[in-house]
C-alpha cells in the first residue's frame, strides 16, 4: 500500500526572542510576509501536498493563529453586507473545507523536540510532515512539502529537507554527514545540532521541513534536554538513525530565515516584487530609492 503524509505539525509556541516586542503577544508566525502571515504560507504548502490533518503546537500567544485559522463570523457578514466579495472569500478561505485543525498547546518553551512530541496524541502511530513556518521557502513551482511528500511515497521512510549553507554558519542549524547524492537524495548517516564550523561534519543544514516516522516520539520521549534545558529534535533524529533509514532531501527552492529579521526583510521584497497588483510598482520604488541613493 502506497503510504501518504496527511498530517502535518506546525511548532509555533517559541519565544521567537529574536523578534521582541514583535513577539511579544502574538507568534512570530504571525508576522505578515506582505499580506499574508508566515503560518499562512505554511498552511497553503502543508495543504498542496495533501495534508487532511493540520496540527498546531501553540504556546503563550496562541489565540492569533487559532483565530486566523477559525471562521470569523462578523467580519465575514460585513464584507458581505459592503459587497466586498474577493475580500471574503480571502478571509473565508484560509483553511480549505474538509481540513482539520487541531490545537495543542506547549505549556512551556522547552524545545522543538519537546514541542514535536506535544502533537503526539494527535499523530498517533502514522508517518507525519514538520513544517517550520519561520523557514518560508518559495519552492519555484513545486513546494517543498509537496517535494518530500512524493520522495516519501516512493521511499517510505524519514526524510530531512537540507540546504547547503555558508560553512561559517553551520552553528546556527542541525548539521547532517551523508552519503553521495543521487537525485537530490541520499541517506543521512549522521546529525549533529549547531556544531561549530571546524567540528561541522558537512554545511549541509537541516531547515524547516521534515517527514518523520512516528518511532520518533519514543525517541523524543527518551532525550534529555540540552544544555540550555531544550529537548532537540536534532538529537532524536540521531538516534532514530539507528532504528530506520533516513534521508536527506536537497530541496529546490529559496529560503528565507523569517526567524531572523534581516531574512524576514529579504522575504518581504522578494515577494513584494512578485506581488501581482504591487510588484511593478514596487520595483520602480525600488528603483527609484537605489538611484536616490
Ligand atoms: P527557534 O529556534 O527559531 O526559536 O524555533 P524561537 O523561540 O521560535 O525564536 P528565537 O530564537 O527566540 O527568536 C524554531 C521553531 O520551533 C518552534 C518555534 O515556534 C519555531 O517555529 N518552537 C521552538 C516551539 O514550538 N517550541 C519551542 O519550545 C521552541
Amino acid at each position: 500500500m502506497t503510504q501518504r503524509i496527511k498530517k502535518v505539525v506546525f511548532p509555533v509556541a517559541g519565544l521567537g526572542t529574536r523578534f521582541l516586542p514583535a513577539t511579544k503577544a502574538s507568534p512570530k508566525e504571525m508576522l505578515p510576509v506582505v499580506d499574508k502571515p508566515l503560518i499562512q504560507y505554511a498552511v497553503e504548502e502543508a495543504v498542496a501536498a495533501g495534508a487532511e490533518t493540520l496540527v498546531f503546537v501553540t504556546g503563550r500567544t496562541k489565540r492569533a493563529i487559532e483565530d486566523h485559522f477559525d471562521k470569523a463570523y462578523e467580519l465575514e457578514m460585513e464584507l458581505e453586507a459592503k459587497g466586498k466579495h474577493a475580500m471574503l472569500e480571502l478571509v473565508r478561505n484560509t483553511v480549505p473545507s474538509g481540513v482539520n485543525c487541531i490545537y495543542i498547546r506547549q505549556g512551556e518553551a522547552l524545545g522543538l523536540g519537546h514541542a514535536v512530541l506535544c502533537a503526539r496524541p494527535i499523530v498517533g502511530n502514522d508517518p507525519f510532515g514538520v513544517i517550520l513556518a519561520d523557514d518560508l521557502i518559495d519552492g519555484n513551482g513545486e513546494q517543498v512539502m509537496s517535494q518530500m511528500a512524493r520522495e516519501f511515497t516512493e521511499h517510505g521512510c524519514s526524510l530531512l529537507g537540507v540546504e547547503q549553507v555558508p560553512p561559517e554558519e553551520t552553528n546556527k542549524y542541525g548539521v547532517v554527514s551523508t552519503g553521495d547524492f543521487n537525485h537530490a537524495l541520499s541517506r543521512v548517516t549522521g546529525i549533529v545540532e549547531k556544531p561549530e564550523p571546524d567540528e561541522a561534519p558537512s554545511n549541509l543544514a537541516v531547515v524547516g521541513r521534515y517527514i518523520l516516522s512516528p518511532r520518533i516520539f519514543q525517541l523524543l520521549e527518551h532525550t534529555a534536554p540540552d544544555a540550555r534545558g531544550e529537548v532537540q529534535l536534532t538529537d532524536a533524529i540521531a538516534r532514530l538513525l539507528d532504528y530506520e533509514t533516513v534521508l536527506a532531501h536537497e530541496f529546490r527552492g529559496v529560503r528565507y530565515d523569517c526567524g531572523s529579521k534581516l531574512g524576514y526583510l529579504k522575504a518581504t521584497v522578494e515577494y513584494g516584487l512578485k506581488h501581482p497588483e504591487l510588484g511593478p510598482e514596487f520595483a520602480a520604488y525600488l528603483r527609484h530609492y537605489h538611484n536616490a541613493d
